[in-house]
């Protein structure tokens, strides 16, 4: 436990490592970042040939129907690629050919409350976030901004919102949703995800551009990481941000900070739009946190905690 929030120690003491221990990686992100152009590059290389971006979802070129899809989630309950969830794939990749110059990973923590980061999230060309975030309430934009590029969209999610018996809350699900722009891409996809999609769409009537993940893009990207310094199952920031490395020129990331404190004591909550209550869960998001830190000191990305007002 990197913070002492397991330890056997006197909580003061605890209290006084973990405050010194979070001042000091708070620290790593102030100050002047100057971007390493050949690591960069060597990366985006690596993540490229093993992870590109284009195979990130399923489209009609790169799966056939009769096809059995793994399920990341489940081995047991594999996708079968049906004629009907087949005609619902999109016919290609939407940014073919397309490079960004910069781009904007997002990550949900509490850490971005008070921030002041929307301005400089929203000045990327492509921004990338997880979860669908609450983007429609006017109270995070300044801290946290309102564009969105790529989303990607737990099955969770849309699964409780089929499930929605309260109207207002239904409602406010579908104007959260409207406010996304560019791809939602839903995650583990299995097969009843096409009817969950489908039943929002066409309560909306609107234009959602859904697409489904590809499973074998995901098992790819985890593995890079698995020989790379992140042993357990990546997050979706991380997942993120490597599809992110493999399109933008500048990455640049904000709300990564998994740790209950910041450097000054203040608790910090789990999800920027909720309560200070803090989860542990089943990524070894410390240990992530610490290689996104070293990409960071190593010039790859820029990570931001603070921006200017
Ligand atoms: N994150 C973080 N610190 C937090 C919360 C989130 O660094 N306190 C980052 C993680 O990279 C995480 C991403 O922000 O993947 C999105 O957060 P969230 O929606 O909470 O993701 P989880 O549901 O926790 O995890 P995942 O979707 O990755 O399984």
């Amino acid at each position: 436990d990197y913070f002492g929030l397991a330890g056997t120690e006197p909580s003061s003491v605890v209290q006084k490592n973990r405050s010194l221990l979070l001042t000091e990686v708070m620290s790593t992100f102030e100050g002047e970042w100057r971007k390493n152009e050949a690591l960069f590059q060597e990366m985006k290389r690596d993540l490229t040939s093993c992870c590109e971006a284009e195979s990130s979802f399923m489209t009609k070129q790169n799966v056939r129907v009769g096809e059995i899809i793994p399920n990341v989630l489940n081995p047991k309950l594999p996708l079968k690629m049906t004629k009907d969830l087949y005609r619902n794939l999109i016919k290609d990749w939407p940014f073919k050919n397309r490079r960004f110059n910069t781009c904007a990973v997002v990550g949900n923590s509490g850490i971005l409350r008070g921030s002041y980061c929307g301005a400089s999230i929203d000045s990327a060309d492509a921004v990338f976030r997880c979860n669908l975030p609450p983007l429609g309430k006017k109270v995070y934009q300044e801290d946290a901004g309102t564009k969105s590029s790529f989303t990607t969209a737990p099955l969770s999610m849309l699964k409780s919102y089929i499930q929605m018996k309260d109207d207002s809350v239904r409602e406010q699900f579908l104007e959260d949703m409207e406010q996304y722009d560019g791809i939602l891409l839903a995650k583990k996809p299995n097969n009843y995800t096409k009817y969950m999609i489908d039943s929002i769409i066409a309560t909306r009537g609107g234009e959602l551009k859904m697409v489904y993940e590809h499973p074998h893009h995901f098992l790819r990207t985890n593995n890079y990481w698995n020989n790379h310094g992140i042993p357990k199952k990546i997050t979706s920031g991380i997942y993120l941000l490597s599809l992110a490395l493999t399109r933008c020129e500048e990455v640049h990331v904000y709300g990564f900070w998994p740790f209950p404190y910041d450097d000054k004591g203040n608790a910090v909550a789990y999800h920027y739009y909720e309560a200070p209550v803090f989860t542990k869960d089943s990524h070894d998001m410390p240990l992530e946190f610490m290689r996104v830190r070293r990409l960071h000191q190593d010039g790859v990305i820029q990570v931001h905690m603070r921006c200017p007002r």
